[in-house]
């Protein structure tokens, strides 16, 4: 998919222009993926592009900082004012946020303690991850032979580029063997997540979602979908789901920021339920469009307003 890029991006506290967002070839996240990232949904709303979850998006990349010792010299309130103003710069309704910060140009070796930490924000137009199709009709996904690294190898919890090294391993075989998606196993053989999405099983009117063992990124989009599930009556539980779960459920669906709620209709071939998005997706995918969509009312205060002024977006 190529970037259909906007014209602003925020770097170090200042704004520059697409163009000049460019690294030198020894930074040290190129060598030695010392990056990490946010991924964040500014919805086309009736008062105005409002972005989804900015204080949870902006807290899981201070969390994912904490965790590689990574000192951002920006605050929370900061970084999150920063997208706002980005996005009214850009003067668009809706678009993709990509918050970014990594170690830059300097020493050259494993420890990066003493190479200065980059911040860039970047948005672009991101339609439909997974397809056009794939949000009504579903897709057609498989187990993948890469299994999601083990517990205290590389944080699961962190969002980090090296993280998307073995994503990019599940993804290339699932498209190379004609699927759209691969769903990967955790080192115990349990069901762990998509190569970019958090996934959940629906069987005899329970919904179960692998807990945060299972090697899962703590998805946005996830967390969203167990509180809408609890909220619409729901019963849900996070635990371990052997492989086998997946062939005889009657629905499977991803969840993720790009990915939003996207139904799967088959696992290698095994159709899933009827082999199209079941009512528990149907249900849910609904419930969150309007609320994202600002088409209901947003009783979480998920979205924050980008019309208004900086200290009153919210
Ligand atoms: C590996 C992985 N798991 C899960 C998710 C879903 O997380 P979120 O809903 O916060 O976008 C993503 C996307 O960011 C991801 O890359």
């Amino acid at each position: 998919m190529a970037v259909n890029n906007y014209e602003h991006v925020w770097h170090n506290g200042k704004f520059i222009t697409w163009r000049e967002a460019t690294v030198h070839v020894s930074t040290h996240a190129l060598h030695y993926a010392s990056s990490l990232f946010e991924g964040i949904r500014c919805y086309d709303t009736p008062h105005g592009p409002a972005i989804f979850r900015l204080k949870e998006h902006t807290d899981r990349l201070v969390n994912s900082a904490k965790i590689y010792r990574m000192e951002l010299p920006y605050t929370r309130e900061q970084l999150a004012q920063a997208m706002v103003e980005l996005v009214r710069l850009n003067n668009v309704k809706h678009c993709y946020l990509r918050p970014l910060a990594f170690r830059g140009e300097g020493e050259m070796g494993v420890n990066p303690l003493k190479n200065p930490i980059e911040v860039y924000i970047l948005a672009w137009a991101w339609g439909k991850y997974l397809g056009d199709e794939a949000l009504r009709n579903g897709v057609d996904v498989c187990v993948s032979s890469w299994q999601r690294f083990a517990p205290n190898t590389l944080p699961a919890m962190a969002k980090a580029a090296s993280n998307y090294m073995n994503s990019q391993l599940i993804k290339m075989e699932a498209i190379t063997n004609g699927y759209t998606e691969g769903i990967s196993l955790d080192t115990n053989g349990y069901v762990s997540e998509g190569s970019g999405e958090n996934i959940f099983v629906v069987r005899d009117g329970r919904i179960y979602t692998p807990p945060m063992s299972a090697s899962v990124l703590p998805g946005i989009t996830r967390d969203s979908v167990v509180t809408l599930a609890l909220e619409m009556g729901y019963a849900l539980s996070e635990q371990n789901i052997p492989r086998e779960l997946l062939y005889i459920a009657n629905e499977v669906f991803f969840t993720g920021t790009a990915a939003e709620i996207t139904p799967i209709r088959s696992v290698d071939r095994i159709v899933v339920g009827k082999g199209k998005p079941g009512p528990v997706t149907h249900a849910l995918q609904d419930r969150f469009l309007q609320i994202v969509q600002g088409r209901a009312e947003d009783k979480y205060g998920w979205l924050t307003l980008c019309n208004l002024p900086v200290a009153a977006a919210r």
